[in-house]
């Protein structure tokens, strides 16, 4: 037996946490985690919210609540997502506690008794509007890098890069949107660069860490790796222990990674074996593993093994099996609100086990990997229902009713199915124990789909007609198969295999048993249980239609060119709502009915039900993508999109439908006065359009210059392309505009 300690990325408590989180790092530690109990190990599993940082107060100051409020409500809504999906932490601790201030502080302490950390003059965004500084999430502008708008001051979410102050092309303030000026300012940092050659061969001397982690991590080192500052001109966050730093605190990245320390200690107090953690993470046989999304890769290859060094004594990585991202539509999944697929609305819908399952399969642990719920409803149906579940049933329910207890085994046949186990077993603790779940996946569903072929070429239905003892014999074999895919799926569908081994009958629970159980016949005289199937197929949630839209020799519209084409595709009407109606089926849904001036009025369906209730739905004049083409959301027709700005990208969580500024005629056509090019459009044209909202100050719109017409709206909505600006509207003084307040620079979907 050995000691394993496993580090989750930990997901910052300022929304609920997403499926691309899930896939990302949250469910392949589980996976990992359960795997080592299953061959004996000892696990610490550790993580938790990351609470400090402007990731943070950003998002509380927009909901109107404290950060400390703010990030315990979304602590308590993530730890119990992560919980109802299966997901069992040692430990799921929160970074705004005593225990981790005070590890920090010590950590911090002593780096500098070591000469890691140093003071520094060095210049920081200021607001002269606000008269604040601004760090991190404060500032907003373009990456130099790789060109992506709206990059946060501190990091590339695009490309990775990271900036120091100055970096980012048209910076501007994100909470009012002036130009910041750069002042001095004083701040701790950390030697990062005494650590360069010991990072180098540490990682060098691991041949099996991921292409992806060698590849970010060696350009860091290349760059040559610069000192880091390490504090923040802020009040959130862990203080600085030492006197006459007020208005200053630790910078979250550098509380946040010493969390997997602060965790494993405050477990070993809960516990009251208070060096319980030292046995973890003061001894070189322990492995370390952290599991993460790829944006934070240099956070763990570089500076948090650089901060053990600089401690001295204590155990680096042993592997950083960090993930790629989960993609829909195209986009990274976060940044989506195409449906629902936040944790606690998913859960609300759709089994946990189900969404592990669909998860570990399409998990993107190589490259990017594609995220959709036409795609979950047919690898649920068609694999997981078909394959595995049916195979459980068919030989529980059968065995059940034709012997009520694990029939007598044939010593041939038991053998038989065996040497596949064996080779089911090797093949999936293979691939399970480096971290390579989608093959871990595949190898129980080989084996699952064995079983089904020897089910059938056995003939147990005819054999319990002529052979009554052979039929036995046969179904014995076959619930050895079976309850060696209950053990083997444990790690990644836990609740249903522990389902199963109940209907076995089987003793004591799974882990306990063990995987080495996996080998071992299903014993003779067992009782059985009734089985229920525990895998249920879904109904697809939304189909794009398909037989309405026949390839017509429809003539091809000339396609747009030049500035703004891609907007010009697009054609955005006003309309007025007509009637509102709960979609017959789905809760989350309106069925509305919208005014175009076309006669006949437009049915779509929307999921801004929650948003807008009905009284302020029926009446609504709003702004609708009047040439998509029509698709099926749970079986009723949507012939449009309305337009709406959303800031959850920002960290906020506001949907504000758009609205034109003056009272024209429904269904006047707001494409700025360009012409536009009438042919039917599908969703992923209009993700290519950049619209987004924001204030207007001193005649720039995010810190672009844009022209707008008398009487203007505080608030606009705007085109973006490259670097021209126009304001949304009809070009001749009426614009789009929201009825409250949203973060500047909100997008509009
Ligand atoms: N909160 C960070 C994020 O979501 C991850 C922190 S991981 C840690 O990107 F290691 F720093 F804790
Ligand atoms: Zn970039």
């Amino acid at each position: 037996m050995s000691k394993v300690c496993i580090n989750i990325a930990w997901p910052y408590s300022n929304g609920p946490i997403h499926l691309g989180h899930v896939a990302g790092s949250l469910l392949p530690p589980d996976i990992f985690s359960r795997y080592n109990r299953l061959i004996g190990n000892e696990v610490l599993m550790v993580g938790g919210s990351d609470q400090h940082g402007t990731p943070i107060t950003v998002s509380a100051e927009k909901n109107g609540m404290t950060p400390e409020a703010y990030a315990d409500k979304f602590h308590e809504i993530n730890k119990k997502a992560i919980e109802d999906l299966g997901i069992e932490y040692t430990l799921y601790n929160k970074t705004h506690c005593p225990t981790h201030f005070e590890v920090t502080q010590d950590i911090f302490l002593r780096l500098r008794d070591n000469g890691y950390i140093y003071t520094k003059q060095t210049d920081q965004y200021y607001c002269p509007k606000c008269a604040k500084f601004l760090p991190d999430r404060y500032v907003e502008g373009i990456c130099p890098n790789c060109g992506a708008e709206k990059t946060r001051s501190d990091q590339c979410d695009s490309c990775g890069t990271t900036f120091e102050t100055g970096d980012l092309k048209q910076p501007y303030c994100t909470l009012c949107g002036t130009t910041p000026e750069i002042r001095p300012t004083e701040h701790f940092f950390l030697k990062l660069s005494a650590f360069r050659d010991q990072l180098q061969d540490y990682i060098s001397s691991k041949d099996y860490i991921r292409p992806n982690v060698k590849a970010f991590t060696k350009n860091w080192l290349d760059e040559g790796l610069h000192d880091r500052a390490i504090t923040r001109d802020m009040s959130w966050g862990v203080p600085i222990p030492l006197e006459g730093w007020d208005g200053k605190v630790i910078y979250v990245w550098f509380d946040a990674v010493i969390g997997y320390l602060s965790a494993s200690v405050e477990y070993s107090r809960m516990i009251g074996k208070p060096d319980y953690w030292k046995e973890f993470w003061q001894d070189p046989e322990v492995r370390h593993y952290y599991f993460i999304g790829k944006d934070n890769i240099p956070f763990h290859s570089i500076i948090w093994p650089a901060i053990l060094m600089g401690v001295g004594g204590m155990d680096l990585y042993y592997d950083i099996p960090a993930n790629e991202y989960l993609m829909i539509g195209g986009g990274k999944l976060s940044k989506s609100r195409g449906g629902a697929i936040d944790v606690p609305s998913v859960l609300q819908e759709y089994d946990a086990d189900l969404i592990r399952y669909y998860l570990s399969a399409i998990m993107p642990d190589t490259h990017d990997s594609e995220f959709s719920w036409e795609d979950f409803a047919t690898k649920v149906n068609t694999e997981l229902v078909a394959a595995l579940g049916n195979y459980y049933h068919r030989c529980l329910s059968f065995t059940k009713k034709n012997f009520g207890c694990v029939p007598k085994a044939d010593p041939a046949l038991t053998a038989e199915v065996m040497a596949e186990i064996e080779k089911a077993v090797a093949e999936y603790s293979e691939c399970v124990s480096k971290c390579d779940f989608k093959k871990g996946i595949k190898a129980i569903m080989e084996l699952a789909h064995y079983g089904n072929r020897f089910f059938d070429a056995q003939q147990p239905w005819a054999l319990v007609k002529s052979d009554k003892d052979r039929c036995g014999a046969v179904m014995s074999a076959n619930l050895t198969v079976v309850k060696a895919l209950s053990i083997m799926s444990w790690a990644y569908m836990p609740r249903s295999s522990e389902r199963i081994w109940g209907y076995l009958g089987c003793p004591g629970t799974i882990e306990e048993a063990g995987l080495k159980a996996a080998t071992q016949p299903v014993a003779e005289g067992q009782a059985l249980g009734e089985p229920v199937p525990v895998y249920k197929k879904v109904e697809i949630k939304v189909e794009a239609e398909k037989k309405e839209e026949p390839k017509k020799a429809e003539p091809q519209a000339q396609q747009p060119a030049g500035p703004f084409a891609d907007f010009r595709r697009i054609d955005v009407r006003v309309g007025e709502v007509v009637s509102v109606e709960d979609h017959p089926e789905a809760e989350k849904l309106y069925v509305l009915k919208i005014d175009l001036g076309e006669g006949e009025p437009r049915q779509i369906v929307t999921n801004l039900k929650s948003h807008y209730p009905y009284d302020q739905m029926m009446g609504r004049k709003l702004l609708v993508i009047s040439n998509l083409k029509p698709a099926k959301f749970r079986g009723v027709r949507s012939e449009g999109m309305l337009m709406a700005a959303d800031d959850e990208a920002l960290g906020g969580d506001k949907v504000l439908l758009l609205k034109p500024s003056c009272d024209v005629p429904n269904g006047t056509q707001v494409n700025c006065g360009m012409e536009v090019s009438s042919s039917r459009i599908e969703v992923k044209h209009f993700e290519k359009v950049t619209i987004k909202v924001a204030r207007v100050k001193d005649g720039k719109f995010l810190g672009k210059d844009i022209e707008l017409p008398e009487g203007a709206p505080e608030r606009v909505a705007a085109v973006i392309d490259g670097d021209e600006v126009v304001v949304f509207g009809d070009g001749k003084g009426c614009v789009m505009t929201v009825e409250s307040d949203i973060t500047d620079g909100a997008d509009v979907a």
